[in-house]
């Protein structure tokens, strides 16, 4: 039987939720009709709001239902900078760190190459941990320039937390607005947008067992941005379009579901990654675990493996009916090496010898065993049809 270990790719959706979609689904009307199908419609979107602004720790009315995590991050993004850049035109520099996902480095490196914005990019250590001495002594020299910084609440492809209060206490001293990709971390880990001080927060439905194609910015309510779509009006106009009531049902539901569940979550996968760790460690020579001992997520395992291209080694692993991962999804199929791994001083090479298993509730102790079972046989054939 085929054995999925790429939960942070996509989880695969929880049965109640889905049972909640389809019901949902069968509800007639758009939520902006006045009739009284749009107002069931409207009601349920209302409650979805409701209830994920509980989930998150934010006022129902912060809440703007997006179609995903990527244009949660671009509304953020280009939303937040072209708003504080026409308030102040000094304000023309963007704070990240090139271990972010493509969904916010793209939006960034476009704003560079068509707006003309200057953009900063936060040191890590070899363990993906953010410089903070650098962004307080940079924002220290260059604050009042600064119109934005993004930083993901966790990495999706190592794991690792970031100390997202210790940034906006930073930014706080510039008045800053700062926005996080919670995409990765969202259920994972506590997350409270209130207690956070950001302005702005991505989530998505599909990292948490609900739906693809569903998302949401969590946008504080002091916090202004310039909208991306422009029509209907929807969603406190900033972000027009017919709104997704089931699919935001469906959100919610899969939301309060991971936040309840979170602890049992995290104990199972804690358990399960240490086995994975110690397993593939012991058994690989040049293996490597890749964020060492830096604060992270429990469900994730990330190794390189010294010798190989991770390409082949997929290949091999998915011919055993094991599905896994290099990274993020999203460079699935493309050649080149994690930018992650680059950013955090790794080579070319064993920037492209990665392998990210991560696991769910669902996932068993005899699935990992039989992935321990695999591995080395698969890893000394990648070695030799496939080297660096
Ligand atoms: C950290 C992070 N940001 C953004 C995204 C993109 O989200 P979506 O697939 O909902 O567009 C992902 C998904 O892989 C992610 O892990």
């Amino acid at each position: 039987m085929s054995i999925y270990l790429d939960y942070a790719a996509s989880e695969p959706i929880n049965p109640e939720v889905l049972a909640t979609y389809a019901e949902a689904m069968k509800t007639v009307g758009n939520p902006s009709a006045t009739h009284s199908f749009g107002q069931s419609s409207r009601m349920m979107l209302e409650d979805a709001r409701e209830q994920l602004a509980l989930a998150v720790g934010c006022d129902r009315s912060e809440v703007i239902f997006t179609a995903g995590g990527t244009e949660s991050d671009n509304l953020a993004i280009k939303g937040l900078f072209w708003q504080k850049r026409a308030e102040n035109a000094a304000r023309n520099v963007i704070v990240s760190a090139y271990v972010e996902h493509h969904a916010v480095i793209d939006p960034i490196e476009w704003l560079a190459a068509h707006e003309g914005a200057e953009v900063a990019w936060i040191p890590v250590s070899d363990e993906g941990v953010l410089d903070l001495l650098w962004l307080e002594n940079f924002l220290a020299a260059r604050g009042a320039e600064v119109a934005l910084i993004s930083v993901m609440w966790a990495n999706n492809e190592i794991g690792v937390i970031n100390d997202i209060n210790a940034v906006t206490a930073l930014a706080a001293k510039h008045d800053i607005a700062v926005h996080s990709d919670a995409i990765a971390g969202f259920g994972h880990v506590p997350i409270n947008f209130k207690a956070s001080g950001l302005s702005a927060m991505s989530i998505s439905a599909h990292k948490v067992a609900g739906p693809v194609g569903v998302g949401a910015l969590i946008l504080a309510r002091a916090a202004k941005l310039t909208p991306l779509t422009h029509g209907g009006g929807q969603e406190r106009s900033m972000r027009s379009g017919t709104m997704n009531a089931a699919g935001a049902k469906a959100f919610a539901h899969a939301a309060t579901l991971a936040v309840a569940n979170m602890q049992r979550h995290n104990a199972h996968t804690q358990a399960l990654v240490e086995k994975l760790r110690a397993g593939v460690e012991s058994a690989i020579a040049g293996a490597r675990f890749s964020r060492g001992s830096a604060v992270a997520m429990t469900h994730n395992a990330h190794f390189t493996f010294e010798g190989l291209k991770s390409d082949g080694l997929l290949f091999l692993l998915d011919q055993a009916e094991i599905a896994v991962s290099a990274g993020s999804a999203c460079q699935a199929g493309v050649d080149r090496p994690s930018h992650v791994l680059l950013a955090m001083g790794r080579t070319e090479d064993e920037a492209n010898s990665c392998l990210r298993v991560t696991v769910g509730l669902q996932t068993t102790e005899a699935e990992v065993e039989r992935f321990l079972e695999v591995l080395p046989a698969a890893v000394a054939t990648a070695r030799s049809a496939n080297p660096t």
